[in-house]
């Protein structure tokens, strides 16, 4: 019986921390703000880097909780943990299904599927975010690499919810993909 594991993960996702945590801080609606995305991408953009450094830990911790708590009952219920988790950040039921683009959440997910993987994702995002300064590159980069990455560790099963997240990442990044082929996707601004 691994369907409670689908909801355990969708729950956890769905938990907006990005907005919560700039709802709580007085900064007000981060949907209001930038791109009106709700991950630490975002967040930063309000200028508060210790926000977006939380959001991004929480919103990579909900996912690695996700499977973490899924495992025991085996490797289907981690591997339907980690892609509801996904889900539920992508479509959270609070926000009216309108939520953010999973880049965290999918890589808490991978490095609580597969260590390696998730850690090498982790490695090119931040390379390229450092490299490139265009989060959503990165982001983009590193989900493009991730199901290969799962394979070249003969980690079928992570590369199958690998190849899933990293789908779901790019149709979320559809309005990114559309300004970095026009080139007026916003670089990383880490100075206030
Ligand atoms: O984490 C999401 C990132 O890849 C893009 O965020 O706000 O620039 O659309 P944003």
């Amino acid at each position: 019986m691994i369907a409670p594991y689908a909801l355990l993960g969708y729950l956890l996702g769905s938990i907006p921390f990005g907005l919560l945590l700039t709802r709580a801080a007085g900064l007000g609606d981060v949907r209001r703000i930038g791109s009106g995305n709700i991950g630490a991408t975002n967040v930063l953009r309000t200028g508060r880097k210790s926000l977006a450094a939380l959001t991004l830990l929480l919103d990579g911790g909900k996912g690695a909780v996700a499977v973490l708590l899924a495992r025991h009952a085996g490797s289907a219920a981690a591997d339907l943990a980690a892609l509801f988790a996904v889900i539920g950040h992508l479509y959270p039921v609070w926000l009216g299904f309108r939520g953010g683009k999973g880049v965290a959440t999918g890589l808490g997910v991978l490095l609580a599927l597969a260590f390696p993987v998730g850690a090498a994702c982790c490695l090119i995002w931040l390379a390229m975010a450092f490299w490139r300064k265009i989060s959503s590159l990165a982001a983009l980069t590193a989900f493009a690499a991730a199901p290969l990455l799962a394979l070249l560790a003969g980690r079928g099963h992570a590369a199958l919810v690998a190849l899933a997240i990293a789908a779901l990442v790019v149709f979320k990044h559809r309005a990114n993909i559309a300004r970095l082929r026009a080139g007026t996707e916003p670089r990383i601004r880490l100075s206030a």
